[in-house]
């Protein structure tokens, strides 16, 4: 494999690996590589990955084990671990679907949350769907010393849809199999297990409450969290090719997906996700 390297973007998070095709054997030393640059930079994007399900399954498990994904509505068929984003679903009222849109972090009502979450674009708009990622290691570290003192030891109660969610989530499928977490309780400011450095941990879809504090002082108080957080001077705006390949640490980011597109062109990605740790 030739010109293998790790390009840092000129911004808070995300870096490009080049010369690499995950459709060949790639060595451990490659391996301990992209771990050592995803745990550095958060979001690696790896462009021009034409993979077929099988194929993207063998690439992510250099990465870690696939993680159950909650809602089996989205699971393709082929390779029940993936499931499939796309902007062609609608709701029970005929509605559009669109995903991904809002900031928030994967499955955070999960006790173990996803440490990873993995997209491969398949078909794209011609324009427009950027993915937007906030470095949460940096929203935290630019805080002020107050906010960072009232917040260090609060908890907060993450569900499958909080009601004070802006963005409607997709009833789970009737057949799901898996059990799907009622509710599960994380720190608002979360340690990264493997670089030791604190982040803030909030999700406008999943928290519901903080623990201790009435549901409107609760919500403020996040509302002003994620304000802070979601400046742009913390944040990385992917924007999609074709067989984009794009991995990112859940465990210190936020992200969300744009609708700013032709709804009549599809946005069709595939996504897996890694498991992780309990947050603390
Ligand atoms: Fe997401």
């Amino acid at each position: 494999m030739s010109n293998f390297g790790i390009f840092p973007f000129s911004a808070p998070c995300g870096a490009e690996v080049m010369g690499i095709d995950f459709r060949k054997p790639i060595t451990k030393d490659m391996v301990k590589t992209l771990n050592s640059a995803f745990v550095r930079y958060s979001v690696l994007v790896v462009r021009d990955q034409k993979l077929n399900p099988r194929q993207m399954l063998a690439a992510v498990s250099h990465f870690g084990s696939t993680f159950e994904q909650q809602n089996k509505r989205f699971s393709i068929p082929e390779c029940p671990e993936i499931h499939y984003i796309s902007n062609q679903e609608r709701y029970p009222d005929g509605t559009r679907y669109i995903p991904g849109a809002g900031f928030h972090t994967d499955h955070s009502n999960d006790l173990l949350p996803p440490k990873a979450t993995v997209l491969l674009a398949i078909r794209l708009p011609d324009h427009g769907g950027d993915t937007q990622f906030v470095n949460m290691h940096a929203a935290y570290d630019g805080l002020t010393s107050e906010l960072k003192r009232r917040i260090a030891n609060l908890h907060a109660v993450h569900v499958y849809q909080s009601t004070h969610s802006e963005r409607k989530l997709m009833d789970l499928s009737k057949d799901n199999p898996r059990y799907v977490p009622k509710s599960s309780v994380h720190p608002l400011v979360r340690v990264h297990p493997e670089t030791g450095k604190k982040s803030l941990y909030i999700n406008p879809i999943r928290i519901h409450s903080i623990m201790g504090m009435s549901d409107p002082e609760g919500i403020e108080l996040l509302n002003d969290l994620l304000k802070h957080a979601t400046q742009t001077k913390y944040q990385y705006r992917h924007q999609w090719q074709p067989y984009d390949l794009v991995l990112w640490d859940n465990r210190c980011l936020l992200h969300k997906a744009n609708g700013d597109y032709d709804h009549n062109q599809e946005r069709f990605l595939y996504r897996v996700m890694l498991k992780g740790d309990k947050p603390v």
